[in-house]
């Protein structure tokens, strides 16, 4: 279907008029052109058609000719927002920085530290605009978010993201375990009740966008006892789960340590109720077959983070064989594990690893650049669930979209005559940045440029 039944939208239907590339169920890139698409008042896509239906779509729809914004053909065109599937937005201050440990001794030198400091209302409200400031504009329509163990903090991060239009999840980090830096952590009744008191308030504000997630921060930082409470009350309350697994082999070994009766990391979270078909789990580096299998049988999905994954030395994941289980798979940035707030940058550090793992492995099966473009965007909401409601172009879902100008008068690349649109889509791809991303739609509203910017 690629039209829904018309109802009088007078001026709030907003019409678009070029090409639009998206990933859908069964293709990892389709190039749409030329096409018309409409987005109703409540931010829906009513119809998208090839355009000798113009004119019986401005009967239907009653919108004027003059109000169709018509793209440049090949130099512009739409693409689905990018979904970060993960990403610390309290480690912001530390992007670009911090690089030279790995992940253990990484925590405990730099990203603790940081952590501690958004206790402080004020020093978290200036960060937190200025993440999520920097994710829109890099094209991050949807972000799930750990911010700290502080709630409100963590709820100011909420009303931010709000504000800006960001669609997003956001966690209040639990944990009860840091021996190495004991002042950032909380006791464990605590962390189980501020959790609460974080989800009721936040379900409360009744933000359109922006939902709760419970978030353990990895097994070595919680206990038991932690890990069984928070996934009971997620269960319960039916909530989304984040956490971080198998990143690098030292944590490995260190959980298999801390829990010697399970099988390995996934039993770990599986026997404490934490993986089903709403967790996220960041990594996976390290997961055995075994463990993607009870990753696709309960329908959690990884966070592939890429660019952290090299800037902490701690591996590479193998995404192609995620796929082949048939496990969910995103992308995420993972700052300031990762130094990109970007996922195009990202996009392109998965290029980069599959590639790799094509020149260590034979007959290696790499990724295609447009499975990892289905990865950043309908892949990135199949693995938080919201894949029903946005992600790419049909009809009936949100419109989160970037329109791209690829002839910007300052952009990063040149284009020539000769070059075909998959051309111009690739040096996008590879080049480009947020300079190309003229604006960006979260549910049909223009969040960039921002407002009174
Ligand atoms: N594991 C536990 N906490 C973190 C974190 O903040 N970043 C990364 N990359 N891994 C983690
Ligand atoms: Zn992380």
């Amino acid at each position: 279907m690629t039209t829904e039944t018309p109802r009088p939208q007078g001026e709030s239907l907003q019409v678009f008029k070029g090409t639009f590339i998206h990933a859908t169920d069964t293709s990892p890139m389709e190039t749409l052109a030329p096409r018309i698409l409409g987005v109703n008042g409540m931010g829906k896509i009513v119809f998208i058609e090839t355009v000798d239906k113009e004119e019986e779509l401005s009967q239907t729809w009653h919108f004027q000719k003059k109000n169709i914004r018509v793209l440049q053909q090949r130099e512009e065109f739409f693409i689905p927002g990018l979904v970060d599937t993960h990403i610390h937005a309290s480690q912001y201050p530390n992007m670009g920085t911090c690089l030279d440990l790995p992940l253990l001794e990484w925590l405990v030198e730099y990203t603790f530290p940081v952590e501690s400091k958004f206790k402080d209302l004020k020093f978290a409200e200036d960060t937190y605009t200025k993440v999520v400031k920097r994710t829109l504009r890099n094209g991050t329509t949807t972000a799930c978010y750990f911010a700290t163990i502080h709630t409100e903090s963590t709820l100011k991060l909420c009303s931010i993201i709000n504000k800006l239009g960001q669609r997003a999840f956001v966690g209040k980090v639990c944990m009860d375990l840091n021996n190495l830096f004991p002042t950032y952590k909380e006791q464990l009744c605590e962390s189980v009740s501020e959790t609460r008191r974080f989800v009721t308030e936040l379900t409360g504000r009744m933000y359109p966008l922006v939902k709760p997630i419970v978030t353990p921060r990895f097994v070595p930082s919680c206990s038991s006892e932690l890990l069984q409470q928070l996934g009971s009350y997620a269960n319960t309350e039916d909530l989304h789960i984040q956490s971080h697994i198998s990143e690098s082999r030292a944590e490995v070994e260190l959980v298999k340590s801390l829990f010697p009766d399970c099988k390995n990391y996934t039993d770990v979270y599986d026997k404490h109720s934490l993986l089903n078909d709403k967790t996220i789990m960041a990594h996976g580096v390290y997961l055995s077959n075994e463990e993607l299998k009870v990753f696709h049988q309960k329908g959690a999905a990884i966070s592939h983070c890429p660019n952290s994954n090299i800037s902490l030395c701690s591996g590479l994941f193998d995404a192609r064989n995620a796929l082949n289980h048939n496990v969910k798979v995103g992308l995420g940035t993972d700052v300031s594990g990762g130094y990109s707030p970007s996922i195009l940058h990202a996009m392109r550090t998965a290029i980069d690893t599959t590639k790799i793992h094509g020149f260590q492995t034979s007959n290696y099966e790499r990724l295609s650049y447009q499975e990892v473009f289905k990865l950043a965007t309908l892949g990135g909401c199949q693995a938080l669930g919201l894949d029903h409601v946005t992600g790419n172009f049909e009809v009936g879902k949100d419109f989160d979209a970037i329109l791209v100008n690829t002839s910007v008068p300052n952009s990063p690349f040149d284009i020539f005559p000769n070059d075909t649109q998959e051309d111009i889509f690739q040096k996008f791809l590879n080049l480009g940045d947020d300079r190309n991303m003229v604006e960006v739609y979260v549910a049909g509203k223009k969040v960039v440029p921002f407002p009174n910017a």
